[in-house]
Parts: structure tokens; C-alpha cells; sequence
């Protein structure tokens, strides 16, 4: 939103008077004057007019968790545990996920109540890399490593999956880093090279890695400085 909307809406001052107020210094944004009435602002914007407050900026929540195996990827669920629920935190029903694991996948999980955010780190042009760790039931074939690079071709969504890069680090276990997130993305491409995935777990998404004190169940806020610069890769 403009600067000059939330002016005019407020007292219903109309836009002629919140462009005269805005320019005359009337305005402050996070304690500074705006004389810019194109001034981004959004709910989490502290503003203030004459020295009074009239949006009180909501709380910005932005949180990484080690989602154990069985813990469901969800806000609410009548049968399953879900991610919601290992959560301390008062305003936590306001979250919401920025890429679901599997109910069967371990790793890192992030949550906000910042929809840019997460609308950032999902978006398909940004490529924000996530990589996982991989088990499988039948050895992993050494070119698996080009068909990965290759892509497959998914009829039910029309696509073909962006280069991944595997690198095999056992007979049974990979590393792999991908530049989108569909659904079961990793259980299919194992499954088109004839193998099935045994474990899965995300050790990171774009340049945040769990951090190896962060026990499964455990979750941990961040800053939304240390929010923002995860994608920036
Ligand atoms: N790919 C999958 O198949 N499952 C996940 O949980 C994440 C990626």
C-alpha cells in the first residue's frame, strides 16, 4: 500500500488533504518523516501523524523448525500433530508455511505471518535453491546424476522439472539441490529412475542451513534482516 491511502483513510481526510499533510512533514514512517506519498507501507509499517500513532505495526513473525518424521506440514488437522503445535508463541495461530515437507520428511521447515516473504521464496522465477538429503531402497544408479540434470517431464502439471543437481555421496544416499518445490517432488524423480526414496530430509533453504543444534521439534524465530537475506543468493 501508498502512503497517501492509509493518510486518507484515515479520519476519511481524502487524498488532496493526505498529499498536503505528507508534504508539509506531517508524517512519520518507523519514526522518521516521509515527505514521499508514494511511500511503501504495509501492516507491519509503523505511521504516525502530528506525533500520534495511527497504525500500530503488527508483530512480523518469521520462524525456521527442525520438523521431525510423523509431524504434519499444516496449520490444523483433526487426526495428525502439526507443525502449529510445537510452536510457543502467542500470535503463532497467525502463521502460515512457505513450503510443506511430506508428513514422512524431516528438516527444515520456515513460517511467517509475512505473505511477501513467503510469496518470494516460493515464487518459481526466484529459484531459491532447497537441498535434502536422500536414502533410497536400490542402489542409485550413476546416471541418475544426467537424468536429474535433464528434468522429467510431469503429465499431471505439464512441466518439466528444472536441472537438479544430484550428487551421490553413498550406494543409498544422495544429496540433492532443487530450484522449485512440487508436490512430492523428490519421491517422483527417484521413482522415474526406477529407486524409491526410504528418508527424506531438507537441510536447507536457500542460503539458511539447519543448524546442527536445532534438534528435531525445535524451532527458532528470526530477524526479518536474517529473514530476507536467505534470498538473497
Ligand atoms: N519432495 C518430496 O517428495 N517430499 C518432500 O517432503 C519434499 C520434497
Amino acid at each position: 500500500m501508498k502512503l497517501d491511502r492509509l493518510i486518507a483513510r484515515h479520519e476519511a481526510m481524502g487524498r488532496q488533504s493526505a498529499h498536503l499533510a505528507i508534504a508539509s512533514g506531517r508524517v512519520r514512517v518507523e519514526g522518521t518523516v516521509v515527505t514521499d506519498s508514494h511511500h511503501p507501507i504495509d501492516r507491519f509499517t509503523c505511521v504516525a501523524l502530528d506525533g500520534a500513532v495511527i497504525q500500530q505495526p503488527e508483530r512480523a513473525l518469521y520462524l525456521m523448525m527442525h520438523k521431525p518424521e510423523g509431524i504434519l506440514s499444516a496449520t490444523k488437522d483433526a487426526t495428525h500433530p502439526t507443525v502449529i503445535d510445537l510452536i510457543d508463541d502467542q500470535d503463532k495461530h497467525t502463521l502460515h508455511i512457505a513450503g510443506r515437507l511430506d508428513r514422512s520428511t524431516s528438516g527444515l521447515v520456515l513460517l511467517t505471518n509475512d505473505g511477501r516473504w513467503s510469496k518470494r521464496l516460493m515464487a518459481a522465477e526466484h529459484k531459491v535453491p532447497k537441498v535434502y538429503l536422500v536414502e533410497t531402497l536400490e542402489p542409485i544408479a550413476l546416471d541418475a546424476v544426467a537424468a536429474f540434470a535433464r528434468g522429467f517431464y510431469f503429465h499431471t502439471e505439464d512441466i518439466t522439472t528444472l536441472p537438479a543437481e544430484l550428487v551421490i555421496l553413498g550406494e543409498r544416499q544422495a544429496r540433492l539441490t532443487l530450484h522449485e518445490g512440487r508436490y512430492h517432488q523428490v519421491k517422483r524423480m527417484f521413482h522415474r529412475v526406477n529407486n524409491r526414496v526410504t528418508r527424506l530430509h531438507r537441510e536447507s533453504i536457500g542460503s539458511l542451513a539447519l543448524p546442527a543444534d536445532l534438534k528435531a521439534g525445535g524451532w527458532r524465530g528470526l530477524d526479518a534482516a536474517a529473514a530476507w537475506a536467505i534470498l538473497a543468493l
